[in-house]
């Protein structure tokens, strides 16, 4: 079965300015990981999910899965969670094209929701978005998409492996909200935690070489930053 735009757009035309002004801002946004490519994919879930269930109003679930990762356009996002940030920004872009207070307040619910950190998914557009973006992360492609998360972010490894640890945990207990996610799952994001787990052991215990610093290659742990800019009176260590 494939899934389609068309009919959606066709009933409300909205949906195709949400479409190309969040193409836009991606593409301004130009990350690594969080980007259109990223939006594409979740929404291609979300529209198989809903699929399964019913009834489901597209004219939110659409433009909360476009709009869900668009916080990371703001330098707010650090402190306050793209999921927070992105639910204002989103509920802006929907007013600039028309969508009334009610449509605007579940699209930004979907957004806030898509952690299910800021807030818990309610409905059932929120769900289907929680559960696509959660499928992102499930099996071992996960770990491909782990390396642009790295770049985007400037984490270390360990910061990422610490932090997507505890995320894949908090997801598998929680478990899905759809049963067609479960299936598409089908066990994929617990192998992906196996491996996270594998590659945090692997670097903690037998190759330190992969995360080795500069610090690391000293005894005298202010010869590098001496050497970028010298301090006067500096002597070199033994
Ligand atoms: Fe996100
Ligand atoms: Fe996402």
């Amino acid at each position: 079965m494939r899934y389609f735009l068309d009919s959606h757009v066709k009933e409300d035309p909205r949906l195709l300015d949400v479409y190309v002004e969040a193409k836009r801002c991606y593409a301004e946004m130009d990350l690594c990981q969080h980007n259109f490519h990223h939006v594409i994919r979740d929404l291609y879930r979300a529209l198989m999910i809903a699929a399964s269930e019913e009834p489901v109003k597209y004219n939110i679930l659409i433009p909360g899965v476009l709009l869900h990762d668009i916080g990371f356009s703001d330098p707010g996002f650090k402190t306050e969670g793209h999921d927070a940030v992105g639910a204002g920004i989103a509920s802006k872009i929907l007013r600039s094209f028309g969508f009334g207070e009610p449509t605007c307040h579940a699209v930004c619910h979907c957004v806030r929701s898509h952690k299910g950190k800021a807030e818990l998914p309610e409905t059932i557009e929120a769900k289907i978005l929680y559960d696509a973006d959660v499928l992102e992360k499930s099996g071992a492609v996960a770990l491909i998409h782990g390396g642009k998360i790295i770049c985007e972010l400037g984490q270390t490894l360990d910061e990422y492996l610490r932090k997507e640890i505890e995320d894949r945990k908090r997801e598998i207990d929680r478990g899905f909200y759809t049963a067609k996610a479960r299936e598409i799952d089908n066990g994929s994001i617990a192998k992906l935690l196996d491996l996270l787990l594998e590659v945090q052991e692997e670097t903690r215990r037998t190759r330190l070489d992969f995360v080795v610093s500069e610090d690391d290659l000293w005894l005298d742990k202010s010869a590098p930053s001496a050497f970028l800019s010298p301090v006067e009176g500096y002597v070199a260590g033994p």
